[in-house]
C-alpha cells in the first residue's frame, strides 16, 4: 500500500493523524499477535510529533503529548479500552539495546499496544513487517508537508 497526501497546515495533519488513529483503533482488535507499529520518518520539524498528538486525541488521550525525546519512550493509556499507546524518539539513541534496557521486545509483543516511533528508520530492522510506515516532508511552501503512507504488505 502506497499513498500520499499534501496537508496545507497542521490543522490538516492532525484531521488526516485522527482518520488514521480510528482505521488503526479498529485494525488493533483484529487478530494479531504483536502490537501495532507506526514508524515516523522525516527531518526536524516536518510534523511526526504534530501527527501523534492528533492521533492520541482521537484515542480520547487528554494528556498533551510532548516530545519523547529525553525519555526516549512515553506511554498513555487509551481510556476504556485494553492497552496503551507507546511514543518513542530514536533521535537521541545510540543502539537498540539502549531501547530492549527500557522493555522495547515486550512493548512490541503486546497486540493490545499501539507503538509510534520518531526517527524509526533507525531501529527498522527490529520492527514487524506489518509496521505502517509515514514519512513526513516539506513541501514547497512553509506550512505544506507531503505524507507518505507506505506498508510492506
Ligand atoms: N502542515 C503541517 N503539518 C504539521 N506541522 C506543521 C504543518 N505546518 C506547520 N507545521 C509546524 O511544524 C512543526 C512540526 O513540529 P513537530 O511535529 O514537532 O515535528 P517533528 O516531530 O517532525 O520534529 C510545528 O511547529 C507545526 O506547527
Ligand atoms: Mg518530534
Amino acid at each position: 500500500m502506497r499513498l500520499r497526501v499534501v496537508t496545507k497546515n497542521i490543522t490538516q495533519t492532525l484531521a488526516l493523524s485522527k482518520i488514521i488513529a480510528r482505521e488503526a483503533d479498529a485494525f488493533r482488535r483484529t487478530n494479531r499477535n504483536h502490537a501495532l507499529v507506526i514508524g515516523l520518518t522525516g527531518g526536524l520539524g516536518s510534523g511526526k510529533t504534530a501527527f501523534v498528538q492528533g492521533f492520541a486525541k482521537a484515542l480520547g488521550i487528554r494528556e498533551k503529548v510532548r516530545s519523547p525525546s529525553f525519555l526516549i519512550i512515553k506511554r498513555y493509556i487509551i481510556p476504556k479500552q485494553r492497552g496503551a499507546l507507546f511514543h518513542i524518539d530514536c533521535f537521541r539513541l545510540k543502539g537498540h539495546r539502549e531501547l530492549t534496557a527500557l522493555g522495547f521486545d515486550e512493548i512490541l509483543q503486546d497486540p493490545t499496544h499501539i507503538v509510534m516511533i520518531e526517527w524509526a528508520e533507525r531501529v527498522r530492522t527490529f520492527l514487524p513487517r506489518q509496521t505502517l510506515w509515514v514519512t513526513f516532508r516539506n513541501a514547497p511552501h512553509r506550512n505544506w508537508r507531503c505524507i507518505m503512507f507506505h506498508t510492506a504488505a
